[in-house]
């Protein structure tokens, strides 16, 4: 016996209540994250998207229209899809608006950072017109539940996408 389940996916803004259902995303390992990100999006520097499947947040993508706007980049972070609804087109579907959001922002170009050994992640970036442009050492830190802050450093391709070409 089998039993199909039809999912609706919609792409919405994070909502503050997101903070405990997004707790399968690091929700409360980086809660120090998720806080000051909540903030910047409230100065419109940053847009927080929630993939959502019927009523679950099942995948987040977050956009800095400000740290590189002088140079017209716009950066998408914190792409990621539960488990369990994976190879799906969730992640595919989060780019496809997140590179809308930035054109619409007038930025011309998209830049993420992805592990070099995410090759699942660098493979669906490459399919969607990313290219690699340099390595570098990720630094970024939090401050864990305890209020102690972890350093973080990853080795990382730099990958880019021109949105002024139809790629
Ligand atoms: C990377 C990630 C966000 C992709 O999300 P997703 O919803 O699975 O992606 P999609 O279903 O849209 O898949 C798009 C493409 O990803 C690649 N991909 C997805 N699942 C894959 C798998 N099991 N094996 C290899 N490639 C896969 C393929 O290129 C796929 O395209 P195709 O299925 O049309 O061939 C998801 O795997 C994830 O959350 N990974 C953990 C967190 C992470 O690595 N985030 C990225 C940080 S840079």
């Amino acid at each position: 016996m089998s039993l199909s389940i039809n999912l609706d996916i919609t792409i919405r803004n994070y909502q503050e209540t997101d903070l405990q259902t997004l707790q399968w995303a690091g929700a409360i390992q980086y809660r120090s994250i998720f806080v000051d990100t909540y903030k910047r999006k409230q100065k419109n520097e940053v847009v927080m998207l929630v993939a959502v499947a019927n009523d679950f947040p099942a995948g987040t993508l977050w956009l800095d229209l400000d740290l590189k706007s002088k140079d017209s980049v716009g950066i998408l972070y914190a792409l990621q899809v539960i488990w369990i609804l994976r190879s799906m087109g969730i992640g595919r579907k989060l780019i496809e608006t997140g590179l809308e959001i930035l054109r619409s922002n007038n930025l011309n170009i998209a830049e993420l950072s992805v592990k070099k050994d995410n090759l699942r992640a660098k493979k669906l970036y490459i399919s969607m017109g990313f290219q690699v442009i340099r390595e570098e050492l990720s630094r970024w830190s939090y401050a864990d539940t305890a209020g102690i802050t972890q350093e973080i450093v990853e080795d990382v391709w730099v990958m880019q996408k021109n949105l002024t070409k139809n790629l």
